[in-house]
């Protein structure tokens, strides 16, 4: 299936119960080309309202993140969610929602074929990484599946909720920076103050 046909199919579903009471499907954004994908949880209110995953109080510091090591949504990454819909009250998706959905992110993984998944969170780095991934232990930490390389970083809103965790964020950061430009060609290529 090529990009515009899965985004079309996504856009449509109603495979879960989320679908009744999202406002929009939230599929993803970035560059389809990109070397390095970023995976979230899944769409909070102000993500439901715009159809843009990391919108949000979370989402504006995650740019931020992003930043500092030369990484940004519109030109050199690709971030998406476990979930496509808003679960209602933000609560974590259900394993039954997360199953309805997540051929949708394989798919979006397969044309990406990215070099590097980044998981935001514990809900992303379990399905993603390991079921019993634990996040304040192991974040941070390179993990390699079928030549693509892993990680997983705190959440920005669990950063917000406790601004103690940044400096952690902070060399996930910096470990992600030196892993970039030992097997990525193109994320950092023409980017001043990149190398
Ligand atoms: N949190 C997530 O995990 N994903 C979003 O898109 C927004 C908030």
């Amino acid at each position: 299936m090529d990009w515009d046909s899965l985004e079309q199919s996504c856009r449509a579903c109603r495979r879960c119960s989320l679908a009744d009471t999202r406002t929009n499907v939230v599929f993803g954004v970035g560059n389809p080309q990109a070397e390095v994908m970023f995976i979230g949880e899944g769409p909070g209110e102000q993500e439901d309202l715009t159809g843009e995953p990391f919108v949000g109080r979370a989402g504006k510091l995650l740019d931020d993140m992003l930043s500092i090591v030369d990484l940004d949504r519109k030109s050199n990454i690709y971030i998406a969610n476990i979930v496509k819909c808003r679960p209602p009250g933000n609560r974590d998706p259900l394993n039954v929602e997360q199953d309805a959905c997540i051929d949708y992110l394989r798919a979006q993984t397969a044309l990406i074929r990215p070099k590097i998944i980044v998981c935001l969170g514990r809900v992303a780095a379990m399905r993603i990484i390991r079921e019993d991934f634990k996040i304040t232990k192991e974040h941070g930490q390179w993990f390699q599946r079928g030549g693509v390389w892993m990680m997983a970083m705190l959440h920005p809103a669990a950063l917000l909720r406790d601004p103690r965790r940044k400096p952690d964020a902070f060399m996930d950061l910096k470990t992600l920076q030196v892993k970039i430009r030992e097997v990525c060609q193109h994320t950092y290529a023409g980017q001043a103050g990149a190398e």
